[in-house]
């Protein structure tokens, strides 16, 4: 490194004396042939940890604290840093400052689970349009979001962050978030470029998936997503594909990212550096992130001895410079550090409450009537989950727990119960400081949940007679680096079990009424116990404003419109993923693994690969093709009022693009809006496809009662298509498709069916 930073200085002392060209959005070919091998090598790796900028600018500067990283800078050619921070729920920064009492708060907003159940890809690119001027006004470029991998087994640790088992719901509902972000002229880096579906042995593990499974479910979203709203970044993952790192694919990153979908940004690395630095700048990977000198030197060493060809480092160079002049920094933008947080908290607030599911709603029990004293139970009433943690953590000024929440909307709580675990919790978060995963690392990459608190079933039974109803909350929190285990998590606790049969049959027993609020990121285990309550509503991890959101919607300020965007199984073993998903993680990477089912294969102690046998059946593909028993399906959610679906239309045009119509009219008693789903069942004939699919969606306005509205979906030939791995090109069978429209994937009240006349086929980058 030392070489590199002498050479500079001596080129910084020499050039001045011949015209430099400084950057331009018109100048760029000039400016890389002004660039030396030096500084060509330097702006493709990072400055290193954080946004603390030294190096080749000199001294050093943190440009926006708590930043994930930078680009570096070049003066002499006008090349300014570059900014990049998490996350997807909210930009992540430090809150405070050394030298100033001023605070630099971000917005939590709801997690990329719980939008996405929202189907509504207007209402998601609304929210992160909020999200994206928080990245311009604290003087950030990129938004190192949305995280965006396919829910492929429930346990892993960072679905909350991520969208979908699906792909479809998956890539258009990333697409809107890109969209909403960029709107404001900075950028994102969707992640993570791809079969990132585990945490566990993450930094290593060999993803090994069929280029079917790849193409039509891994890759598929990141493939919408490219196509429908340009991202200015892509994030390759820390994993493997099929042996090979997917920071030095070129099948990947070149192949199918540019040359089959038209990717025109740059893609940068998962924070870390790897082994074939110089095959990651061949595959196409742009910007080595955080950076580290000795991946400069290697990229220099490998031009000069002649391993690497200076036209792939200028082809990554180039696109650096074309994605520099795009952002805030380099046109000089004058952030403000003071985004409107008040405005930014009420679209949080207002897209929570649209992402809740209700799962379960007998006798109408919501929204709450004659309900004023409530008994709220459950540690997480006050250790309220707004978000994950990790990378995924916004650093927010406050969170509404469900005691606020539910206090501000006017019901009366049980005082001895609040205090109850109000003190519980107190006393728990001491505790839990002194756990690795607390401490300042906690306070920053957000803590972990506390255990439920026990409660004896005499002071339940004493509830009862002073309160109208009882709420129980149960609550989950994941994050980074360790995924979730089947015990106490997936499944419910001892202590959950035994608060949740001793409220249920205390206040049953008086006739009153029992709701069960799951603060969850990822899907637990219900069908062993939701026969307990009385209604179910699933708030996701709503963020900051979560408690307030949760009270409008059993008020029933909100009618809620969420669905599931993945499968709630009967057991965990029921996912056919869970047969190969490692189990047993430990946070320390400790490599005591176990595995379940027939499959021992894997039972190594060590996890270097995940073998994905389930192939493209993956979450409903899988329930739906084989008639396997579901607790909630694919698309599940209920609403305070009904829907009835009517003369569903397909037309098909000569390029074979279908038009789908239906009509959804609200019949019950109160307005709401009705998320539908375009599921197709293919002909026989062509390749083994699962029984259904989701091909498009579609949300309706809120509608009152009685009124309709038309739907319409458009899905093309090419959206029909599977991919054939021996012929290596998308196919579309001819023949009967079947077009339903879906309640959720199991509820399909009309379906039109159509016929594609011609079969077509799809190539891809040879
Ligand atoms: C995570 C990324 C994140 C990056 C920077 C990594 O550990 O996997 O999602 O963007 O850190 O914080």
């Amino acid at each position: 490194m030392k070489k590199i930073f002498t050479t500079l200085a001596a080129i910084a002392l020499v050039l001045p004396m011949v015209a430099q060209p400084k950057l331009n959005k018109d100048n760029i070919d000039e400016v890389l042939a002004a660039m030396t091998l030096e500084e060509k090598a330097t702006l493709v790796v990072g400055s290193g940890w954080g946004s603390m900028i030294a190096g080749i600018t000199g001294g050093s500067q943190i440009l926006v604290s708590g930043a994930a990283g930078t680009t570096q800078a070049i003066p002499r050619l006008g090349i300014p840093n570059t900014v990049l921070a998490d996350g997807p729920a909210g930009l992540r920064i430090n809150p405070t400052r050394e030298g100033t009492t001023r605070t630099f708060y971000c917005t939590g907003f709801p997690v990329g689970t719980a939008i996405a159940s929202s189907w509504d890809v207007e209402l998601v690119e609304n929210m992160t349009k909020a999200m994206g001027n928080e990245v311009l006004e604290y003087g950030v470029d990129v938004l190192l979001a949305p995280g965006m991998n396919i829910h492929r087994n429930p346990l892993c640790g960072r679905n909350f962050e991520y969208f979908s088992e699906d792909p479809v719901l998956s890539g258009k509902i990333s697409a809107a978030y890109v969209k909403g972000v960029q709107s404001n002229g900075v950028g994102v880096s969707i992640k993570h470029f791809a079969g990132n579906n585990q945490e566990t042995a993450r930094d290593h593990n060999d993803a090994q998936i069929s280029q079917r499974a790849l193409r039509e479910i891994y890759l598929k979203n990141f493939e919408i997503a490219v196509k429908d709203a340009d991202p200015w970044t892509v994030m390759s993952s820390y994993n493997k594909i099929n042996g090979k790192y997917t920071q030095q694919s070129y099948d990947l990153l070149t192949k199918a990212l540019r040359e089959d979908w038209g990717f025109k940004g740059i893609v940068m690395t998962d924070w870390g550096a790897k082994d074939g630095t110089v095959d990651a700048v061949k595959a196409g990977n742009d910007l080595m992130e955080p950076g580290m000198p000795f991946e400069t030197q290697r990229i220099v060493d490998a031009v000069n001895n002649g391993t690497l060809d200076v036209k792939d480092l200028d082809r990554n160079v180039r696109r650096l410079l074309e994605f520099i002049v795009r952002t805030p920094r380099f046109n000089g933008y004058k952030y403000s550090d003071k985004p409107d947080l008040k405005a930014h908290a009420a679209a949080a607030r207002a897209a929570a409450t649209e992402s809740m599911v209700l799962l379960k709603n007998d006798d109408n029990v919501l929204p709450l009537k004659d309900v004023k004293n409530i008994a709220l139970f459950g540690a997480t009433s006050v250790d309220f989950v707004a978000g994950g943690t990790g990378s995924g953590n916004v650093n927010k000024a406050y969170v509404v727990n469900m005691v606020q929440g539910l206090e501000n909307a006017g019901f009366k709580l049980d005082e001895s119960l609040k205090d109850y675990y109000k003190k519980y919790v107190d006393f728990a978060r001491i505790d839990a400081r002194d756990i690795p995963n607390g401490g300042s690392v906690g306070i920053l990459l957000g803590e972990a949940k506390i255990a439920e608190a026990p409660v004896a079933k005499s002071f339940v039974e004493s509830k009862v007679a002073a309160n109208d109803a009882a709420i129980v909350i149960i609550g989950r929190n994941s994050g980074e680096s360790e995924d979730r285990r089947v015990e106490d998590d997936f499944d419910l606790s001892a202590a959950e079990r035994s608060l949740l049969t001793n409220v249920c049959n205390a206040f049953h027993l008086a006739g009153k009424k029992v709701i069960v609020v799951l603060n969850i990121g990822g899907v637990i285990e219900t069908a062993s116990w939701k026969a307990l309550p009385d209604a179910i509503l699933c708030a996701w991890q709503p963020g900051q404003e979560g408690g307030d959101a949760v009270a409008d919607v059993l008020t029933g300020k909100v009618n809620p419109s969420g669905k599931l965007p993945m499968t709630f199984p009967v057991q965990f073993v029921d996912h056919k993923s869970s047969f190969n998903f490692p189990l047993g993680n430990e946070p320390t990477g400790k490599s005591d693994f176990s595995f379940i089912g027939d499959d021992t294969r894997n039972t190594v102690n060590h996890v270097d690969f995940t073998k994905y046998e389930e192939g493209i059946f993956v979450g409903y593909r899988w329930f739906e093709t084989f008639g396997k028993e579901v607790s909630y399906p694919f698309g599940f959610g209920l609403s305070y009022t009904t829907f009835d679906y009517s003369k569903p239309t397909v037309t098909v045009a000569k390029d074979g693009t279908v038009t789908a119509k239906v009509i959804v009219t609200n019949t019950g008693k109160v307005a709401g809006k009705e998320a539908v789903g375009l599921y197709v069942s293919a002909p026989a004939g062509g390749l083994e496809k699962p029984a259904k699919e989701l091909k498009a969606f579609a949300k309706t306005r809120l509608l009152a009662p009685g009124e309709s509205q038309t739907l319409t979906f458009s899905v093309k030939a090419y959206d029909l298509a599977s991919f054939n791995e021996q012929a290596n090109r998308w196919e579309t069978a001819a023949g009967t498709y079947t077009f339903g429209f879906g309640r959720n994937v199991r509820d399909i009240p009309v379906s039109f069916q159509a016929v594609i006349k011609n079969a077509a086929t799809f190539a891809v980058s040879k």
